[in-house]
């Protein structure tokens, strides 16, 4: 099998809601993760989405984003069909190259602490928990 990284555009937005679907990543279709404002967050130099292909179907995506400081790798996630297989960690490298060709100093992803494949996965592509921190988030509505 050949897998292949790309990175996305508006043009791709089924193939991304499919994906995270089928992942079970919960999305926010009227607020965050619309069509306009995926759109929006896509025109942006310090954005990317990257999909991951097998052939020409889309199996994985993630998000790269630098906030200026530090770089964010987003909303991972591989079709229940192509787990276990370290796929995860080609879109995790993709964000890396561009976060860090963005001007990332240290890259980071929050992770739920019941989401133990997603913290093997982060582990095993070399990231540490620093579990000291906690989440903390202000929101204007329960869509953003
Ligand atoms: C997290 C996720 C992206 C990892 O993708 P992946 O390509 O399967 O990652 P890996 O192959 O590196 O496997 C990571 C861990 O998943 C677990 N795993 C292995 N095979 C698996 C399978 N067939 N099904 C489910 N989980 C499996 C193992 O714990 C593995 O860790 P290990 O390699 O140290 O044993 C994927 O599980 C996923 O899409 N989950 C749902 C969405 C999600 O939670 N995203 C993360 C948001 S922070």
């Amino acid at each position: 099998m050949s897998f292949e990284i790309r990175k996305l555009t508006i043009v791709d937005f089924d193939d991304i809601h499919r994906v995270w679907a089928d992942s079970g990543l919960p999305t926010k279709p009227n607020g965050r993760d619309s069509r306009e404002m995926i759109a929006k967050e896509m025109q942006k130099p310090v954005v990317a989405y990257f999909g991951l292909y097998e052939n020409d179907n889309m199996i994985g995506v993630g998000i790269a984003n630098f906030d200026g400081r530090r770089g964010w790798v987003n909303r991972v996630a591989i079709d229940p069909d192509h787990r276990g297989n370290k796929l995860a960690a080609m879109i995790i490298n993709a964000c890396e190259k561009f976060l860090y060709e963005s001007g990332a100093v240290v890259i980071c992803a929050l992770i739920e602490d019941e989401n133990t494949p997603s913290m093997a996965c982060f582990t095993n592509s070399g990231y540490t928990a620093e579990k000291e921190i906690i989440y903390w988030t202000k929101r204007r509505s329960k869509e953003d």
